[in-house]
């Protein structure tokens, strides 16, 4: 139905502008409400550490490693039981059960080693990196070829390649960054030793 033309009451002016005002209150709200909210994500992002896809390290300077699979598991790793171009699966003694603490350990010549490589990590040929792979946490694999320098760290799981000799540079497959490495040194025994912690985070990023 029509309302007659008499019975339409023309907006007083001071409705029009009270709703505008109310308008403007709302979006100043919003806007402040917005920049709390991203004030609060850089102090959170400050206070909490980086998240690092779950895997939490507990590697420390004076750890033993130990093989993590095959006959010797469990024991020691020496320095003999590594010739050039042989790699080996390892953990920290008494921390197998943190997947985050898996190291691979390469021998390779000492003069063998490239920029970014940590030189000064490494003993005796030997230089071990984390051995989660940072892409999807696959374990990352040793491929021994003729030479050390065509040998590689693989990830089976996308065919994820790492160079050994230059600080583990991804050099093919999906993985977006290298696997940290971790400084160690071969003590009197020749047993392997962790002398710090790892050079990053470990596996994918969140
Ligand atoms: S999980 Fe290693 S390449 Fe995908």
């Amino acid at each position: 139905m029509v309302r007659p033309a008499h019975t339409i009451r023309p907006k007083p002016e001071h409705e029009g502008k009270s709703s505008e005002r109310r308008g403007f209150l709302r979006w100043i709200l919003f806007a402040a409400a917005g920049g709390v909210a991203a004030s609060m994500g850089v102090l959170v992002k400050l206070v909490v550490p980086q998240k690092t896809g779950g895997y939490i390290p507990t590697v420390k300077a004076g750890d033993i490693l130990v093989y993590a699979e095959g006959v010797k598991k469990g024991k020691p790793v020496h320095l003999d039981d590594l010739q050039v171009g042989d790699s080996a699966l390892t953990y920290p003694k008494g921390k197998e059960a943190n997947y985050a603490n898996i190291i691979r350990v390469i021998r390779a010549q000492p003069d063998a080693f490239q920029p970014p490589t940590r030189v000064d990590w490494t003993d005796r040929g030997i230089v071990a990196y984390s051995s989660l792979c940072t892409h999807l946490s696959c374990t990352v694999s040793w491929e021994k070829r003729t030479a050390i320098t065509a040998s590689i760290m693989i990830c089976y799981c996308h065919n994820g390649l790492y160079d050994p000799l230059r600080g583990a540079k991804v050099v093919g497959g999906p993985p977006p960054r290298p696997v940290p490495q971790v400084p160690i040194k071969v003590d009197a025994e020749g047993k392997l030793i962790i002398t710090g912690g790892f050079a990053g985070p470990v596996g994918p990023l969140l």
